[in-house]
């Protein structure tokens, strides 16, 4: 009888330069992105101009399960917005993928990534409807700084959310 297949997971640094597989992981990006998010939120005709940016980043989670290949199950995205601030852009993990861990690992590797440079906070912007997302940034230790009305679009608003550093 045959082994089972392996399944192994990382989270890496997605580097436009040096990645010669770009197309095809951006490609599954953009996939996950639309189906995940709702058009006004989605940033999958503008990926590659963000992954562009110099003050940005995007790290994603690459699932290898041996019998049936790699695939990119969630990605989290990040900015630089001054020397102080740091944001995170997106987070998503593919459904089938949720409830294991996945989405606080990508978190966590992307506050870490926003740590390397000398900042004080770091915030993002959430729909409170959007709960499962929300208790994660709490249990991580974000806290909720404003509810902006509208955010999104005339329905949708957002929590305005930050977790500070109290490094000396
Ligand atoms: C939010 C999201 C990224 C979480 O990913 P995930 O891999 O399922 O999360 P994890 O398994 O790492 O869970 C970590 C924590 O998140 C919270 N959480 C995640 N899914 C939850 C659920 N279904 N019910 C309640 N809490 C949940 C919990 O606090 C959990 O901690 P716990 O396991 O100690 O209870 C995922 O649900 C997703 O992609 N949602 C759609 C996109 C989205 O809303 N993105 C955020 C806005 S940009």
């Amino acid at each position: 009888m045959a082994a089972a297949a392996a399944t192994a997971t990382a989270i890496f640094e997605l580097d436009p330069r040096k990645e010669t597989d770009l197309d095809a992981v951006v490609e599954e990006i953009v996939r996950l992105e639309k189906k995940i998010f709702p058009k006004h939120e989605s940033l999958s005709k503008s990926f590659h101009d963000e992954l562009r940016k110099k003050n940005s980043g995007l790290m994603c989670l690459k699932i290898t399960n041996g019998g049936e290949g790699a695939e990119i199950a969630g990605y989290v995205m990040y900015s630089w917005i001054s020397s102080l601030c740091a944001s995170i852009t997106k987070l998503a993990v593919k459904e089938n993928h949720r409830r294991q861990g996945h989405g606080e690992a990508l978190l966590r590797a992307a506050i870490q990534k926003c740590r390397t440079r000398k900042i004080q906070r770091v915030c993002l912007h959430v729909d409170p409807t959007r709960t499962h997302a929300v208790s994660l940034y709490r249990k991580l230790g974000f806290q909720v700084d404003e509810l902006i009305a509208h955010y999104y679009s005339p329905e949708r608003n957002a929590y305005r959310m930050y977790l500070e550093f109290n490094d000396d």
